[in-house]
């Protein structure tokens, strides 16, 4: 047998290129090629301890190759890195995610129950450490965001950096899928390090379902190894004395997650963020319609009606639809003209909400019962 580490190092990185530029079908070859290489590797280890460890590293290439599948349905996009250094992964800081964002509260549409609840939780006693010590009030603390797809989980928990000049980190299960496989241990430990150096630092964990499921829901190898470290590391937030450290998670499926990531400490303030109400979809459609042509027809009241049970992300979808449509026909050749209430109307008519009414009832059941 042949099989060199080089040749698995190659297939390893063609594979995770492949997969960071979002060609899964590519990505699934070369990573399952590099596992069987792996496993070959394996087979020739000099010491038990090697060998399981390079079966695990061939399992969680597996995993990976498993998700391309995922991610081709979902067209999942990759995400980009802030820091453009070297891509050989051999320095893990470099895969850090850190941002700061730069919209805010007003560019969210309604949700003002939820962004009050946030004030007083996470933004007053940040923003007045000296008057919050005072009164007894413990600044971080953990926030879970749960509801429906394209509510602004998402975008809520950048706001809300954003509000507190925060740098923001984010843990996604994809991430560690596609960037950390084999070293997702030592890089979450560095992730946590970083947030901590900061002054300010919010760490987000975005699809938490997937990140921290409950037994019933399973979960790929990588993240089982994963999960306990991430409770842990969680756990010893909020002993750091004066340490300004907020960590949020959002998910789509709140009944998915394992119950420990909700323990006094962790993630212990749930708030549910629902499908928008009249006002907040009133808004959208001026935030997403408002910079646009328009003809005079169009009438918010009246597809503000229509839109009763669409979210934030399909309402947002529908502009940029109907746009797209007045948009192809005026460089078709005919006259330049304006989105009218009729490509509006069409969108709609064609496009049901995302969020299946019987789904609906599962988050009303939940958030009535948590
Ligand atoms: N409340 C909102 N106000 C304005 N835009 C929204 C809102 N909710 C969703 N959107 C639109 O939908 C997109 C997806 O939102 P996101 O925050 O990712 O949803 P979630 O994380 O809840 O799935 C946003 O980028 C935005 O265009
Ligand atoms: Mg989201």
């Amino acid at each position: 047998m042949t099989t060199s580490f080089s040749t698995f190092e190659r297939l390893k990185d063609k594979g995770i290129t492949a997969f960071k530029s979002g060609e899964f079908t590519s990505a699934k070859t070369y990573l399952i090629e590099a596992a069987e290489c792996m496993i070959e590797l394996a087979e020739q280890a000099k010491t038990p301890q090697l060998r399981k460890q390079q079966e695990q590293y061939a399992a969680e290439l597996i995993d990976l190759a498993k998700n391309c599948d995922q991610y081709k349905k979902s067209g999942k996009p990759s995400r980009q890195r802030v820091s453009n250094e070297d891509d050989s992964g051999k320095n893990a800081s470099d895969w850090i995610i850190k941002e700061k964002p730069t919209l805010g509260f007003d560019d969210i549409a309604g949700l003002e129950d939820v962004k009050n609840e946030i004030r007083i939780k996470m933004i007053h006693p940040l923003r007045h450490p000296e008057l919050a010590a005072k009164y007894g009030i413990h600044p971080g603390g953990g926030v879970l965001l749960y509801g429906p797809p394209g509510t602004g989980k998402t975008m809520m928990a950048k706001a809300i950096a954003h509000e507190l000049d925060a740098v923001f980190f984010v843990i996604s299960p994809a991430d560690i899928l596609s960037k950390w496989v084999g070293e997702a241990e030592q890089n979450l430990q560095k992730l946590f390090d970083a947030a901590r150096a900061e002054p300010m630092a919010i760490i987000f964990m975005d699809e938490l379902e997937a990140l921290v499921p409950n037994r019933e829901a399973g979960g790929a190898n990588v993240m089982q190894r994963v999960v306990p470290q991430i409770l842990q590391e969680l756990e010893g937030f909020d002993e750091k004395e004066g340490q300004p450290l907020l960590f949020m998670g959002a998910t789509n499926k709140p009944w998915m997650l394992d119950e420990a990531i909700r323990r006094p400490g962790r993630l212990d303030t749930m708030i549910y963020v629902p499908l928008p109400d009249a006002p907040a979809r009133f808004k959208m459609l001026e935030i997403y319609l408002g910079k646009r042509p328009l003809s005079d027809d169009v009438d918010l009241g009246v597809l503000c009606d229509k839109l009763n049970g669409y979210s934030g992300a399909d309402i947002a979808h529908l502009a940029e639809q109907a746009a797209r449509f007045a948009f192809l026909e005026s460089i078709a050749g005919k006259q330049q003209r304006p989105i009218s209430m009729k490509d509006l109307l069409q969108v709609i008519e064609t496009t049901p909400p995302s969020v299946k009414p019987t789904d609906l009832k599962r988050y009303d059941e939940f958030a009535a019962t948590n």
